[in-house]
């Protein structure tokens, strides 16, 4: 992203000054979906798309002047006022305030300009590159940069819940927060321990394909999904007093089995995923450890078929451009982030890209009229300081 064109905007739309510039990257996700919120593990990596923002304390006590660079709208507000802006970009900028002053930063009145090039609703999460972006920003300039990188990630997923109604796990802006060039990350999202995982595989590329389905997870029902897990947790937990039972970790598939009839089908299906899921997320750990692609696509593609058929957070497009893959003879392919639109991520062998990019194209413009969008993977560096 090009940092001049956000100073030129910012410069432009506000008194002449400059302030300093923030950057936050979007995610990819290599295994390990709908797994966070159920304490299980994730395979997460930043990207070379993201968010930049430039930001400056503009003297008020409380105002915040905001301009959003790509959708050409400014609005002006006071964090105080207790119902914060309509705008729904501008939400993400009035929660992430609220929630670092939670923490002890004494946020003042700022001025901000931001753009990005992580496309929106494509799965790769704008959402938590914007909180990261800009708790990054509110550290620095308010707050000594006391505060710790878990806090901010916690800032932004707290962000979702209170603001945006979205009541995701914390892969997201873990993700855009502790990213770095070259490695993915193994987090146990129950323990917050993780480790990072040089990700080159050698002869394989990953790639993104954009259905060009927009995810809105605001409007989706991801929170239903979420509600499906707990109930479950519920059941199994009232079964078994002698236990302690927090989310689907702690559940095993003989448990989930002996509550199939009182929580029902739906219910149960869900669950049923998310306990394949946490073993796949294993299973593809020990398959890099010892460069095992095929093995790694194996499990990419149960996971697309769990997420489409169990969870039931895919799409025709979805589905469409996975069967594509399959027939491209492509490793491994399914449904990147929360589903309901966005990508897939792919793993691809090298000799093979040409011909799955130019096919995809072609077929899923025959079908649907519009050509996926093609993004390469490039793990990334997380939220910093550009200047
Ligand atoms: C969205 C949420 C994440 C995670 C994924 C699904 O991206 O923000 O917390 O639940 O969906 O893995």
């Amino acid at each position: 992203m090009d940092i001049e064109f956000v100073r030129s905007r910012f410069i432009k739309h506000f008194d002449g000054k400059t302030g300093n510039i923030y950057a936050s990257p979007g995610r990819i996700n290599l295994i390990g979906e709908h797994t966070d919120y159920n304490g299980g593990f994730v395979f997460p990596g930043a990207v070379d798309k993201g968010i930049m923002a430039e930001m400056r304390p503009n003297g008020t006590e409380s105002t915040i002047r905001a301009y959003s660079i790509d959708l050409k709208d400014r609005v002006d507000f006071d964090f105080h006022d207790g119902k914060g802006p309509r705008a729904s970009w501008a939400r993400y900028i009035y929660g992430i305030t609220l929630e670092m002053e939670k923490l002890g930063v004494p946020v003042k009145g700022f001025n901000i300009a931001f753009a990005g090039d992580v496309p929106l609703g494509a799965g790769m999460s704008s959402s938590a590159a914007m909180e990261s972006c800009f708790a990054c920003g509110l550290n620095d300039l308010f707050g000594d940069n006391k505060v710790s990188k878990w806090d901010m990630v916690l800032a932004g997923q707290a962000t979702e819940h209170n603001y945006c109604g979205v009541n995701c796990g914390i892969m997201d802006q873990f993700a855009s927060v502790f990213g770095q060039a070259g490695k993915l990350m193994r987090l146990d999202c129950r323990s917050r321990e993780f480790e990072y995982f040089p990700f080159d595989p050698k002869g394989y590329k990953l790639v993104l394909l954009n259905s060009c389905v927009k995810h809105e997870l605001a409007g989706s029902p991801y929170n239903d999904r979420r509600n499906s897990c707990e109930n479950v947790v519920k059941h199994i937990a009232a079964k078994h007093p002698e236990g302690t039972f927090e989310t689907l970790r702690d559940c095993t598939w003989e448990q989930l089995e002996e509550v199939r009839a009182e929580v029902g089908e739906e219910d149960y299906s869900r669950a049923h995923f998310v306990l394949g899921e946490k073993d796949r997320v294993l299973a593809v750990c020990d398959a890099l450890v010892a460069g095992d692609y095929e093995t790694v696509g194996k499990k990419m593609y149960e996971t697309h078929e769990g997420l489409s058929k169990e969870y039931e957070v895919s799409c025709e497009e979805l589905d469409f451009l996975n069967d594509i893959a399959k027939e491209c003879g492509v490793t491994g392919s399914r449904i990147m982030g929360g589903g309901f639109g966005g990508c897939t991520i792919n793993l691809v062998k090298d000799e093979l890209y040409d011909d799955f990019i130019a096919t995809a194209k072609k077929k899923y413009y025959e079908k649907y009229g519009k050509a996926p969008k093609v993004y390469d993977v490039i793990i990334s560096d997380g939220s910093r300081k550009i200047c």
